[in-house]
């Protein structure tokens, strides 16, 4: 039996989703014409050929001219704009409930976030050590403003938000104050779904919830009648790869007015005098979208969200399944000729409550970490395009790893220019922690042979010692995570 056959037999939910193998030859048709295998969705989407090209004949057929007029190209430009401002909300189930902001990216919709919510002394921010970056720099908004920030933690090593933890700090609540809770619907780093009944359980005890959805959408459904935060945010080239340069912020109509931006700008205001030195703000999004947006690129969005649609979610969710529980299972079967594990992956062995991010670290017959940048650098010679790092998300990597504060205080003592890469050498020499992993994520294109290629790259390092780094083993068999029934 091939390992393919073998593999349907094992999933054979997979072979409803045979429309995807198709359209990868007629839409994503440069991955194979270049033997390429693209395991970077996590990082970004891929854009379908016809994407690009209906974009192209729009903007060959319009004359867009800059929004903020009332002349016929600004009257189109503007129709354009609103017209995918109500797909994005039809296509989230949002429409009337939501209001869509346009941003740069994610990160500019957590920014609006961060630095128009309420924090005042007495208020909390409170985040999961999961999260991205992007949402750990709210915190330097609350802090400012004197809200207490707390720190929900993961349990290790399944990388789960601990829930009685959570509760615990959900409970500090003065439901009188500005409470934001932000969490990932999906973890970047390790590909965990936390879970979206947090929504309800914190709004109860007094909170608005932030909900980054940046790696969860692009393969489930977010359904804003059924999970209903206060605040979303996305980037769209992660959704469907085109345009780069738009995110949204989707914002509960209920929690709009308790925004306040600490400045306004070009667009952003019906009236400002500068002898008067007052501004009215225009209302909705409208007092959220600053200076020029990117006007040519917005209504590739649209023509992003039909591809979706036209390609079912339910689908790329299924294949996406089917493919992580097969690299899941053959990476933790893979041992060296001793009988020792060649890898550790970081998070939950199973494909249950986890999306298509696996993140891993390779180890050699002895223990000692293999050097994830070096073996990037091998993947690049094959054409798998994969990530290393910490993706930017310190704080499930430092979960995952077992880092501690002590740990993170001699990185720290290394100076300004502490790097990644100078952390890791620092935990080699402290018991042969990691800092940074390797990480594959599947996605709308991706199909067995991209999945194989990887295992059999990976099984490439059984018995290798040459790519280790420091010299202090590691006891991979003591923290790997376990799978049901081993
Ligand atoms: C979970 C999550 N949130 C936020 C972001 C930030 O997205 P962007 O870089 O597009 O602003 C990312 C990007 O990887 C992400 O994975």
């Amino acid at each position: 039996m091939t390992a393919f056959a073998q593999f349907l037999d094992d999933h054979p939910a997979y072979s409803a989703t045979a429309a995807l193998d198709a359209l990868r030859m007629t839409e994503y048709g440069r991955l194979d014409s270049q033997g390429q295998a693209y395991l970077d969705y996590t990082g970004g989407g891929l854009h379908a050929s016809s994407q690009v090209r209906e974009h192209a004949q729009l903007l060959n057929e319009h004359v867009f001219g800059n929004p903020h007029s009332a002349n016929p190209s600004s009257t189109d430009t503007t129709q354009a704009v609103e017209r995918t401002r109500a797909a994005v909300l039809a296509y989230f189930n949002g429409t009337g409930e939501y209001t869509a902001v346009f941003t740069l990216n994610a990160s500019g919709a957590l920014k609006l976030v961060g630095e128009s919510y309420p924090f005042a002394a007495g208020g909390r921010l409170l985040l999961t050590v999961d999260n991205h970056n992007s949402v750990n720099g709210i915190r330097e908004f609350a802090g400012a403003k004197g809200a207490v920030v707390d720190y929900a933690p993961l349990t290790a090593p399944e990388l789960r938000i601990d829930t009685s933890a959570m509760s615990t700090l959900l409970a500090r609540a003065n439901p009188a104050c500005a409470n934001l809770l932000a969490f990932p619907a999906q973890s970047n780093f390790s590909g965990v779904k936390h879970p979206l009944a947090l929504v309800d359980a914190a709004r109860d005890l007094g909170w608005h919830v932030l909900l980054d959805a940046a790696a969860f959408v692009p393969t489930n459904r977010l359904d804003l009648r059924a999970v209903t935060p206060d605040f979303v945010t996305i980037s769209f080239y992660k959704m469907f790869g085109y345009p780069t340069g738009v995110g949204c912020l989707l914002v509960r109509n209920a929690a709009l007015s308790r925004l306040r931006r600490p400045w306004f700008a070009g667009g952003t205001v019906n009236f400002a005098t500068v002898q008067g030195r007052l501004h009215v703000l225009s209302p909705r999004e409208a007092g959220f979208e600053d200076g020029t947006l990117n006007y040519l690129s917005i209504p590739a969005v649209e023509i992003g969200l039909r591809h979706l649609d036209r390609v079912g979610m339910d689908t790329i969710h299924t294949r996406v399944h089917c493919l992580t529980d097969w690299l899941l299972t053959g990476l933790l079967a893979l041992r060296h000729s001793n009988g020792r594990h060649m890898v550790r992956v970081y998070g939950p062995a199973t494909s249950t409550q986890r999306g298509g991010t696996v993140t891993m670290n390779l180890y050699d017959p002895n223990g000692h970490l293999l050097d994830y940048r070096r073996i990037e650098e091998l993947a690049g010679l094959e054409r798998i395009s994969l990530r290393t790092g910490c993706f930017c998300n310190p704080g499930a990597g430092e979960t995952a790893e077992g880092l501690t504060e002590d740990d993170m205080r001699a990185g720290l003592a290394e100076g300004a220019d502490i790097t990644l890469p100078r952390f890791l050498q620092v935990m080699q020499r402290r018991g042969g922690k990691s800092a940074g992993a390797i990480r594959v994520s599947f996605g709308l294109a991706s199909n067995f042979a991209d999945a194989e290629r990887f295992l059999r790259f990976a099984s490439g390092f059984r018995d290798q010692a040459t790519l280790t780094i420091g010299a202090v083993p590691f006891d991979i068999e003591s923290c790997r995570v376990i799978r049901d029934g081993s």
